[in-house]
């Protein structure tokens, strides 16, 4: 069965929009679990532009499901997760400019210096640790010498793909990508940019654990109300 973390992060952004108290995440966090998601995920950005620590502390308080942290790996964010342990914290690649997340962390290079270290000090706490990468083999070969549970595959340039055959070459490098990973004991999950018409052949590659899902199923939920949205989706998932 295909696990759905449900990413509430554009609920905090109507939210911060204009600094009310709602539309409240944590709301929307418990809908989600009660429709079936399998996860809650937050990204708590440098800039705090969206989710807040204080949305954290009470879903960890109110959710029975698993949370999932996203964060850059910077040492405010560690010892946010360590003051309120989510189950798993994904490591993403922060720009302040970006939109979103634009791209996976580059672990080849020497981008993050001391990276195993800090992976470890969330693996001590029992935190599953996953790390957003590209799906390119040799970010998976690193992912898994640094210690981490799981990798992400960026979805987003499968996503943005405008033309059939860059698409196909997506769903390709992703497919390929989550065989070696498999193989070499990580667990394969997938985000960004998907939605209710192009998770279809990822779903179908039989081979993504979790799919982490925020903003098309916010902007649905403005429609047909967030239980609903959720709903649709898993139904999408689990076909
Ligand atoms: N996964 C990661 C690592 C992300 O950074 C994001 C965006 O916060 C998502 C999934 C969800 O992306 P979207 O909002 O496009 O569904």
């Amino acid at each position: 069965m295909h696990k759905l973390g449900v990413n509430i992060d554009h609920v905090a952004t109507l939210r911060q929009a204009r600094g009310t108290r709602y539309p409240d995440p944590v709301f929307a966090a418990l809908i989600a679990e009660q429709a079936g998601a399998s996860n809650i995920t937050l990204h708590i950005r440098e800039d705090r532009r969206h989710a807040q620590e204080r949305d954290l502390e009470l879903i960890r308080r109110t959710v029975g499901i698993k949370v999932n942290l996203e964060m850059a790996p910077t040492d405010d964010l560690r010892q946010i997760a360590l003051r309120h342990r989510p189950h798993a914290c994904t490591l993403v690649p922060e720009r302040r400019q970006e939109l979103t997340t634009e791209g996976g962390m580059d672990l080849c290079g020497d981008a993050y210096p001391g990276l195993d270290a800090y992976i470890r000090t969330l693996t001590d706490s029992d935190i599953t640790v996953s790390l957003f990468i590209d799906p390119d083999e040799k970010q998976v070969a690193a992912a898994c010498k640094l210690g981490a549970h799981a990798v992400e595959f960026n979805s987003g340039r499968y996503a943005d793909a405008t033309d059939e055959s860059v698409a196909a070459r997506e769903i390709e490098r992703i497919r390929n990508a989550a065989v070696f990973a498999l193989s070499n004991g990580l667990r394969a999950h997938v985000g960004h940019g998907l939605h209710y018409h192009n998770i279809q052949p990822l779903v179908a590659l039989n081979l993504l654990e979790e799919f982490n899902i925020g903003h098309a199923i916010v902007a649905r939920a403005v429609f047909v109300g967030f239980e609903r949205a959720v709903k649709e989706m898993l139904d999408l998932l689990n076909q």
